[in-house]
């Protein structure tokens, strides 16, 4: 399956840049191989247009400012508002522009911090973050970056354990003992999660930010993904300590993901330093890009495609409520009954 072809991916909500990232002006950005451009407007609410001026077709990322709260196109001026509405034609500045003068306009919200789209009429909310609100935990911001990789792989490897040891072998794995958790899968309506507990490495920098001066230690896990480009990992230490990680995978195309990661902790910055919370996760997840770019543009549903092994179970879950989805959402697919009832 390649995810920009199904129209379902469609009517999700991705998060896109930080809406702090809008405040020296318009930027691109890229989903599901559609060019947007996004901005600021007067209220500090962020707007999401087609990147291209129904004018002459230049990019509206290009050279263009926010002037009194619209979107001013960098090659005649031209004015647009959130809606996507024309609203001044500079060069005739009496005339009202007509309906026709409108640039395309998608779906855009703040929440979290960042910019949120959706590209067609929105089949579910922008998902709940565990934490999110919660005045005793804080939020670091870890990284964000495009990897070269199909977006809902890298959602996959969230919900795999089996990984751990190899992969993350110089972070907190160890190949020499393959980690084997017995998992507590639950299905959700619209994706998958685990709980589990997972014994771990606990290397040098690690028993700082955790204050756990053993080198080994227990992570008590709860993992979910969300579809199609939301996963959570809740890390749970014997102390009491939890890292609960936020990644978003949002698909530029087929082969390249908007990567971005935060973590709500509730321990504080004296007891160990955002910075150095966030330089090991980005080890960790260098590790995984490292792997990950090595796969393709395809995530096969057909279960026949690829082979499996005990552990995939999260995985395979994964693709099943893909397939079902491909048909629209539950309330949407004939002879279902809907979610509501
Ligand atoms: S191309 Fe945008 S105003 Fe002319
Ligand atoms: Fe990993």
């Amino acid at each position: 399956m390649l995810i920009t072809e199904e129209p379902i991916f469609r009517r999700f909500w991705y998060p896109t840049l930080r809406l702090e990232e809008l405040a020296d002006g318009p930027k691109p950005f890229t989903l599901l191989k559609e060019d947007i451009v996004l901005w600021q407007q007067a209220d500090g609410a962020p707007a999401a247009l087609e990147d291209k001026c129904p004018h002459r077709s230049v990019k509206l990322s290009v050279d263009s400012l926010v002037v009194d709260g619209t979107l001013r196109c960098g090659y005649h001026g031209w004015r647009f508002a959130g809606d996507g509405g024309c609203v001044l034609v500079p060069q005739t500045p009496d005339l009202a522009p007509p309906a026709r003068n409108a640039a395309k306009a998608y779906h855009c919200r703040e929440r979290y911090g960042y910019v949120w789209v959706c590209l067609e009429e929105p089949v579910r909310d922008i998902p709940d973050l565990p934490h999110a609100d919660d005045p005793g935990f804080r939020q670091v911001f870890e990284y964000q970056e495009t990897w070269d990789a199909n977006a809902l792989r890298i959602g996959e490897n969230a919900l795999d354990l089996s990984h751990v040891s190899f992969v993350h072998r110089e972070t907190f794995g160890e190949d020499e003992s393959p980690v084997s958790p017995d998992l507590d899968l639950f299905e959700m309506e619209d994706g998958v999660g685990i709980r589990c507990y997972v014994p771990v490495a606990n290397r040098e920098d690690q028993q700082k930010n955790l204050n756990i001066a053993d080198d080994h230690t227990l992570r008590k896990m709860k993992i979910t993904w969300r579809l199609p480009a939301v996963f959570t990992i809740r890390i749970t230490y014997p102390t009491g300590l939890i890292h609960q990680i936020i990644g978003f995978t949002t698909p530029i195309d087929d082969e390249r993901t908007h990567r971005c990661q935060f973590v709500y902790r509730n321990d504080t910055e004296a007891d160990a330093p955002g910075e150095n919370v966030a330089a090991f996760d980005r080890r960790v997840a260098a590790e995984d890009r490292r792997i990950l770019e090595t796969t393709g543009p395809d995530y096969p549903l057909d279960l026949h495609a690829e082979a499996h092994m005990v552990l995939d179970r999260p995985g395979i879950l994964m693709r099943q409520i893909l397939a079902d989805w491909l048909d629209g959402p539950p309330e949407e697919r004939a002879g279902l009954e809907t979610a509501a009832e």
